[in-house]
């Protein structure tokens, strides 16, 4: 016959355990962050986490991902199958932490925080592998490739992955959310990160002699002072848009008007309809200018991510699991950050959240770090949120209202490798 714990003994057996993932998920953590690997690069990573599932006796599922691995748990009672994903790849920025476990490779650094993202996720998955016999259908798990170059959902979506997901979870570290606290929003959370290249074509001519020239630089100099009114005179004062340029390229002397330049930059919005809008009005001042100056222009979009757009259903369904798990759920201010959980949204009912890391810098500085305190707290919340909602969607045919099949015209070829968003 077996022993009945105590209240004391059952609550000091809960907390050694917590106490034993925190501390794991912190060696794991730290492991990843001294090794970092760029997007489509990860292949060690890779290794690592369908070792540490194995070791857990997590199912690894065969995708045709290069990078990248994607896991299921539970199964043995039928229901929907809800998708948790973390992002896995770092980024090309020198570490400057001087922390004891900082990264071993010069150049690389896991200056996101997906390190983070990726630990957290295995813990829900140890988390989830101890109650599955008890899970109201199947949990998959994402460790997705290659986010920072947007590229990494779309594979994910192409190897068939995302096939039989009935919801998809996801979320990114907040530096300025303390730990503790998780920024939930149904809506738009982060912004369509979308890039251009400008080509304005004139005829060259000694730096002396402008009259015989048609001059693509004082037309450049023009359109970027007149793209700047997009933002200003076509988009309404209550939405949002941002358009950058960010590199010129023109010329090769002090004497020379040259024939061409090239104008590149990125253009971020929230809501389709003002992104066509700047998108037409940014063509139209082109040709415009370029008519103007009697140069030749061509524009090329390097079409990105669209916005993140948290499904309202999901997003309170989670509000309710974070509170379950001690979190405190605040509206986070939308980020003008690209981030390609977008695509999934586009395919399946989705919601993404920022949870609170108390970081020292914002994402990309090269002394990001984030609070190892929040690993714990995520797993938690991941396997709560996965268990809940299997539960909450059992018997459910209808997820919500939004109309996922209305815009599925982003290809997986409109993005350039080297797009970091
Ligand atoms: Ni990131």
């Amino acid at each position: 016959m077996s022993r009945h714990l105590t209240n004391t003994e059952a609550e000091n057996e809960a907390k050694a355990a917590q106490e034993s993932l925190a501390a794991r998920l912190v060696a794991i953590r730290r492991q990843l962050h001294a090794n970092p690997e760029l997007s489509h690069e990860e292949f060690q990573t890779t290794d690592w986490i369908r070792g540490w599932l194995e070791e857990a006796g997590v199912r690894i599922l065969d995708y045709s991902l290069r990078t990248g691995v994607i896991a299921e748990i539970g199964g043995a009672r039928p229901g929907p199958t809800i998708a948790l994903r973390a992002d896995i790849d770092a980024l090309p920025v020198q570490e400057e932490t001087g922390l004891p476990f900082a990264s071993q490779k010069p150049g690389r650094m896991h200056a996101c925080g997906h390190d983070y993202h990726t630990a957290s996720l295995l813990g829900a998955a140890f988390l989830l592998k101890k109650r599955e016999s008890e899970l109201a259908g199947t949990v998959r798990l994402i460790f997705q490739p290659a986010e920072e170059k947007a590229h990494g959902a779309l594979e994910v979506i192409e190897s068939s992955a995302l096939d039989g997901v009935d919801a998809i979870y996801g979320l990114h570290n907040k530096p300025d959310l303390p730990v503790g606290t998780i920024g939930i929003k149904e809506g738009p959370l982060m912004a369509a990160a979308d890039g251009f290249v400008v080509k304005l074509e004139g005829t060259g001519s000694h730096a002396a002699v402008p009259e015989a020239s048609v001059d693509p630089i004082v037309a450049g100099a023009h359109l970027i002072a007149a793209l700047q009114t997009i933002v200003s005179r076509n988009v309404s004062p209550l939405q949002s848009a941002v358009i950058s340029v960010t590199r010129i390229h023109s010329g090769t002397s002090w004497n020379v008007i040259p024939e061409s330049a090239l104008l590149d930059g990125t253009l971020r919005t929230f809501d389709e309809g003002v992104r066509a809008l700047v998108k037409e009005r940014f063509e139209r001042i082109t040709d415009g200018v370029a008519a103007a100056f009697g140069v030749k222009a061509s524009v090329k979009w390097i079409q990105g991510p669209p916005a993140v757009n948290n499904d309202r259903v999901l997003s309170e369904t989670a509000a309710i699991a974070a509170r379950r798990v001690g979190l405190q759920v605040v509206v986070p201010a939308p980020s003008p950050a690209g981030e390609d959980f977008a695509f999934y949204q586009r395919a399946v009912p989705g919601a993404f959240f920022f949870m609170g890391t108390s970081g020292p810098h914002e994402w990309h500085h090269p002394a990001f770090d984030i609070d190892e305190r929040a690993l714990p707290l995520t797993a938690a919340f991941f396997a709560r949120l996965a268990e809940d909602n299997l539960v909450q969607l059992g018997g459910k045919d209808a997820l919500s209202s939004q109309d996922f099949a209305s815009s599925q015209d982003e290809s997986p070829n409109s993005i350039p490798n080297d797009t970091t968003v």
